[in-house]
């Protein structure tokens, strides 16, 4: 891990420096064996954000994105069979949406709750604390779609990861499935895709949960660790 972290620092190391060079001193370094290494690992160029106003960008994108995916294939699904048909769509494709966007984007991004309907979107310590200081601000009177929040935390293998999250408000839409009287053809379909689900008893304009994305941030350029 360190090794291939180190060439990817080495690379982009000798890129900015040919980058920056223009050519035409060619001050002869002793350089040669690095050479036939940045040409074998040309990959290794690294896509992750630098900073974190990039970072925050693309967090949001992704989450825009899976948003209004989400609603399509929703409103489709409902207009094609009604909430007992959807139900079966949503159980597959909002997995699906959420992981194409991950491939495309090189991000983790998906929706959690406090009351979650699958257990895969149960959240993690970090999520939990701002879950409940969403809900906290809501009852402090912020509105819904005015709460999100990032911040830099420490990642796997020592690096650093960007985490995002918006806040998710129930809409009339919703109700049919995360409302207070689900019809019983619906609640019963709940039971069986989803048999410790919590995530019904919503009223319109609650808090619903949040989008939750994560990226990892580029390991260079922050001037000595
Ligand atoms: C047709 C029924 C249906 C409707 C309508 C519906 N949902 Fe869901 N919702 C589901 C299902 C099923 C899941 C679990 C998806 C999965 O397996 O990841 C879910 C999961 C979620 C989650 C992820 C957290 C969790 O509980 O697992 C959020 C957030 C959410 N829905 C918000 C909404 C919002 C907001 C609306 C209205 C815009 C909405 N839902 C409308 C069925 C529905």
């Amino acid at each position: 891990m360190k090794t291939k972290l180190m060439t990817g620092v080495l690379l982009l190391a000798a890129l900015l420096l040919i980058g920056c060079s223009g050519g035409g001193e060619g001050d002869a370094q002793p350089a040669a064996d690095q050479k036939t290494e940045v040409a074998a690992t040309p990959a290794v160029y690294p896509a992750l954000p630098v900073t974190e106003d990039e970072a925050l960008l693309r967090c949001k994108a992704a989450a825009a994105a899976l948003g209004s995916n989400l609603k399509t294939a929703l409103k489709q699904a409902m207009q094609d069979g009604g909430p007992v048909a959807a139900l079966e769509v949503c159980n597959v494709q909002a997995p699906a949406i959420a992981a194409a966007i991950d491939e495309r984007e090189g991000i983790t991004v998906g929706r959690t709750s406090l009351k979650w309907r699958n257990p895969d979107n149960a959240p993690d310590a970090w999520e939990r604390g701002v879950l409940e200081k969403f809900a906290a601000d809501k009852s402090g009177g912020a509105s819904t779609l005015d709460l999100e929040t990032w911040a830099v935390v420490p990642g796997p293998d020592g690096g650093r990861d960007f985490r995002y999250m918006k806040a998710i408000p129930t809409l009339s839409l919703c109700l049919k499935c995360h409302g207070a009287d689900v019809a019983p053809d619906v609640a019963e379909k709940i039971r069986t895709l989803y048999p410790a689900d919590h995530a019904t008893g919503y009223g319109l304009g609650d808090l619903r949960g949040a989008f939750s994305v994560s990226i990892a941030m580029a390991e260079v350029g922050d001037g000595g660790d």
